[in-house]
């Protein structure tokens, strides 16, 4: 620590900062634009000007930028000095000159850097009376809107989209005195990033163009801490909600997951909740009715209420406590007259929800959901994280990686942020290398970016095809899934020649390879291996754990980061249970006759003829879910349940950290979260109470019956704990219209809904100070309503949140170093090989960031960016085959046939294919695996 002094009073603070950050953490009001916490300074908008004095008698001073000035122990300046005050009206006042008087229709109003920016600089009064200078907007996709004239020339957000997030297409462009960001021609953004603009820019440039879909007042939302749940890393965010929709999604900082960034897939992906094919009342039919339905076109049942009214066999039960009774006795009836239930989880489904399912058909009756090999490998991820040597680093941590190996993995497809995450990696060791040998502090950006220039730490990536990664590697080689393994365990036995198994079949290039890959490694002070369960390759990651376990036996503190397909993948597999293979063995041999499928449409976990035969046989299926799906349509009884913002639970993210979300919008007597549903279900004699009444009740049990989630509990305050004291409001002090807001229906302001689960409330009143930040979701400190007002959150600038961040480790925990692992011993046979043969292709898994994760593409925005279903094979097999890019070809797998466009994709091996799994035309395919591929030639089509 050193000691500054500010208008001559002493304060310690940390060192390596700069005088801004120094005052922020220390809490003054001391304005800035262009710089951020992640971005760091460049002086470029000249707001955050301070006076520095020389020495104690120094009386004079000077004028310097608070963020380009390092805080030295010992420094004098000062925030309230008059020159220093004026020097930041002018500058903003200069800033305004041309900013448009919008405020009223911006949609940033309200939370806007700008207006906290003028008011904090003294700037409250407009003197201009000129014309003000105008820009064409460009239209830039789904997801942003443009408004040029909003500009203040900061250039965060080319800092971020180019620098940060490696984006290409939107640049600064000048003539003469005015610039102008955007792209060289109109045209949706490219980086799966952009959407961060919306934080990052200070003003009403770049803002939601879902939001302004659904406008409203940013403090007319109802906000609540949330978790994205449309990839396995568990991004913290604040979702918002008006009258029953939701709005919009924004970051919830959390110093070691996101951070400060979403993806466009998280931010932009929640229109699901929104969506006309939401179950909303609970449906009952015949079991023939839901059979014959299903028979007659073989693929939608009846399920929206024009095909179910008037028809016999099927009922809509309305939203009402008479429809939940009659449903719920129904399960019962269903469920005592079975000879055996089988309860079918969902690793998109809470702990909680999961739990009850469990809990309520019995451990030996409960399926993760999962097919066989998906259930294994997240299985084997659960297993490496917890035995493997190696920590298991957050997201935040792998920005500190001094040596990358990347097996297998397509970040920015399959879980975008970790793309990110690296693209920062691999400037630790360049940055070092400039803070030591050239003394530029890490927060001096431009400075560092001159002295570092291209140069790259090293990072290597081994997947199938060309990605995103190769951009920033230092090398990346192509191979098959098993080609893969083998490099990686040549790299475990160069690193532990005595212990880690020797590859056999090890090429010259591989070798090579593998000699450069284990040296970067051993020589790194923090290596880091990435790998994941996206290939479905066992073999991928089994060699993964034993480099993890070379460099562990090497004595290296190694750090690990496995990706898994889902938010709640390895919470699912830490219950464990049947795999989708076992049921199906199950009921198709009439062991079991009820299936209960909770949140999981299994057509898009099998191939669909098995999943229609698995729904046909069973002599009952009652399902529980929130969307209309080919699952449901085949159902007897359909349960509407909660999505994530109607509901609250714990997810499991893919490095072990258990993290809460909570209810955005109240659920009514109707839609309610799966874990209540179930509670329904498990009253033998329901009569209006429940057995798993609160979610307090529902954590305890966990915790109870099995210790290794016991954690959970911990992850946030219990609702209990507002007893006799004040509940967090998820209405802003500013929320307008309360009354108003339903007085179609009555002149009186009705009784806010109660949350028994949370200690939080749908008032305007309550806690809004030291609030813990499990619960925080809306940044707001006096003089900040903008985003920026997180600095006032963090226990000094870009650190964790005061009271420490949300989230704990169930798994993998951080401080399990590699010698309290114990040693162990490396996988030497994989089960399963996946390997080119003669006359067939193998074909492999691909990720789409748009298109391949179900409930996004129902977001209107994000639809508009899926990729639809194709085949992908090298250009040499292509040409082979004399195929155009888009040309139809078929490919056999099993039984199943596709017949998709051909798209050529780079890096591929020969003899190798790559189907985007889950995009349009495809769903579900059960690879890796050999097919038969027939080109428009071989058809005679052409
Ligand atoms: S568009 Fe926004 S972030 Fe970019 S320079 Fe202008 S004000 Fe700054
Ligand atoms: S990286 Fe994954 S968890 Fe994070 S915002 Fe994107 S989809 Fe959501
Ligand atoms: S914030 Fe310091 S010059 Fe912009």
């Amino acid at each position: 620590m050193i000691t500054v002094y500010i208008d001559n009073v002493p304060y310690e603070v940390k060192e390596n900062q700069n005088l801004l950050q120094a005052s922020l953490s220390l809490g003054f009001n001391l304005p800035y634009f262009c710089w951020h916490p992640a971005l760091h300074s460049v002086g470029a908008c000249r707001q955050c000007a301070v006076k520095l004095f020389k020495d104690e008698n120094d009386t004079r001073g000077r004028i310097v930028m608070g963020c380009m000035t390092a805080a030295t122990d010992g420094i004098r300046y000062s925030v309230e000095d008059p020159e220093a005050k004026g020097f930041r009206g002018n500058v903003t006042e200069w800033l305004m000159l041309n900013h448009p008087h919008d405020c009223p229709i911006c949609d940033e109003g309200g939370e806007c850097h700008l207006q906290d920016m003028t008011i904090m600089s003294g700037h409250n009064y407009r003197r201009t009376r000129f014309k003000k200078r105008t820009h064409l907007n460009q239209n830039l996709g789904p997801f942003l809107n443009h408004e040029m004239n909003r500009c203040i020339q900061c250039y965060r957000c080319v800092r971020f989209y180019r620098d940060y997030a490696g984006g290409r297409d939107l640049d600064v462009f000048s003539a003469h005195d005015e610039v102008y960001f955007g792209r060289f021609e109109e045209g949706p953004l490219e980086s799966p990033f952009s959407g961060n603009l919306v934080e990052i820019c200070p003003t009403g440039v770049f803002t939601d163009k879902t939001f302004k879909e659904h406008p409203v007042r940013k403090w007319d939302l109802q906000t609540a801490p949330s978790i994205c749940t449309q990839c396995g890393l568990g991004c913290n965010t604040i979702a918002g909600e008006r009258y029953g929709t939701l709005r919009r999604v924004l970051n919830r900082y959390n110093s070691s997951v996101n951070r400060y960034f979403l993806c466009d897939r998280g931010r932009y992906g929640y229109d699901f909740v929104n969506h006309p094919d939401r179950l909303r009342e609970p449906i009952l039919r015949t079991r023939e009715f839901a059979r014959v339905a299903a028979d007659s076109d073989g693929t939608a049942g009846p399920a929206g209420p024009d095909v179910v009214d008037g028809m016999d066999g099927a009922k809509m039960l309305g939203r009402s406590l008479e429809g939940v009774v009659e449903v719920t006795n129904r399960v019962r009836a269903i469920v005592e007259g079975s000879a055996k239930v089988i309860g079918i989880g969902s690793p998109k489904a809470s702990v909680e929800s999961n739990y009850a399912l469990r809990n309520f058909v019995g451990v030996e009756n409960f399926s993760t959901g999962m097919p066989a090999r998906e259930h294994r490998l997240n299985a084997l991820v659960a297993k490496i994280l917890s035995e493997t040597c190696g920590r298991t680093v957050s997201l935040a941590e792998i920005e500190q990686a001094d040596a990358v190996f990347v097996l297998g993995e397509d970040a920015v497809n399959v879980a975008p942020l970790l793309e990110m995450a690296l693209r920062q990696s691999v400037r630790t060791t360049p940055d070092a290398t400039a803070e030591a040998q050239l003394h530029i502090p890490d927060w001096d950006d431009r400075a560092v970016r001159e002295a570092v220039q291209a140069k790259k730490g090293p990072m290597f990536v081994a997947t199938p095809f060309a990605v995103s990664l190769d951009d920033f590697a230092v090398k990346s080689y192509r191979g098959t899934p098993d080609d893969i393994a083998i490099l990686a365990n040549a790299v475990a036995h160069l690193i532990d020649p005595e212990n880690a198994p020797a590859p056999e079949h090890l090429g010259e290039l591989e070798r090579a390879l593998a000699e450069t890959i284990a040296g970067s490694l051993g020589l790194a002070t923090k290596p880091l291996v990435v790998s994941g369960t996206s290939l479905r390759s066992e073999s991928v990651l089994e060699a993964a754990s034993n480099v993890l376990t070379a460099l562990g036996k090497a004595g290296k503190d190694a750090g690990v980061f496995l990706t898994v397909a889902e938010a709640n993948s390895l919470g699912n597999a830490l219950l464990g249970g049947l795999d989708l293979d076992e049921v199906m063995s199950q009921v198709a041999e009439g062991e079991a006759d009820t299936l209960i499928i909770m949140e999981n449409d299994l057509f898009g976990r099998m191939d669909a003829s098995k999943a229609e035969f698995l729904l046909q046989k069973a002599e009952h299926v009652i399902v529980l879910d929130y969307l209309k799906n080919r699952t449901s349509d085949l159902a007897e009884i359909v349960v509407p349940v909660a999505t994530f913002a109607e509901s609250t639970g714990t997810l499991v993210n893919n490095e072990g950290r258990a993290q809460r979300f909570y209810e955005i919008m109240n659920p009514d007597e109707v839609v309610k979260a799966s874990w209540k549903w179930v509670g329904l279900f498990a009253n033998p004699h329901y009569d209006g109470q429940i057995v798993w009444d609160s979610f307090d009740y529902v954590l305890d049990t966990i915790a109870r019956q099995m210790p290794l989630l016991a954690p959970i509990k911990q992850i946030a305050p219990s609702a209990a704990s507002t007893k006799g004291g004040l509940r967090v409001p998820r209405e802003s002090h500013r929320y307008s219209g309360r009354t108003a807001m339903t007085a179609n229906l009555s002149v009186h302001e009705p009784m806010p809904p109660q949350d028994g689960d949370s200690p939080l409330s749908y008032t305007m009143e309550g806690r809004r100070s030291n609030v813990p930040p499990a619960l925080v979701s809306r940044l707001w400190a006096p003089h900040w309503n903008s985003v920026q007002s997180l600095t006032r959150f963090q226990e000094e600038v870009d650190g964790p949140l005061r009271g420490g961040d949300p989230g704990i480790k169930v798994i993998g925990n951080t401080d399990n170093k590699t010698t309290s692992k114990g040693s162990p011993d490396y996988f030497t046979d994989s089960e399963e090989s996946f390997h080119t043969e003669e006359g067939k292709f193998l074909v492999l898994p691909g990720y789409h960031i748009y298109g391949s994760e179900p409930t996004s593409v129902l977001s209107k925005a994000v639809a508009g960016r899926a990729t639809k279903g194709y085949i992908g094979l090298s250009e040499a097999d292509a040409a082979e085959r004399r195929l155009n890019e888009g040309d139809r070809i078929d490919i056999t797998i099993d039984e199943r046939s596709l017949s998709l466009p051909y798209r050529p994709i780079t890096g591929l091996p020969k003899g190798v294919c790559v189907v985007p799994v889950g995009t349009e035309g495809v769903g579900y395919l059960a690879i890796p695996a050999l097919g038969d591929l027939v080109g428009a030639e071989e058809r005679g089509t052409r």
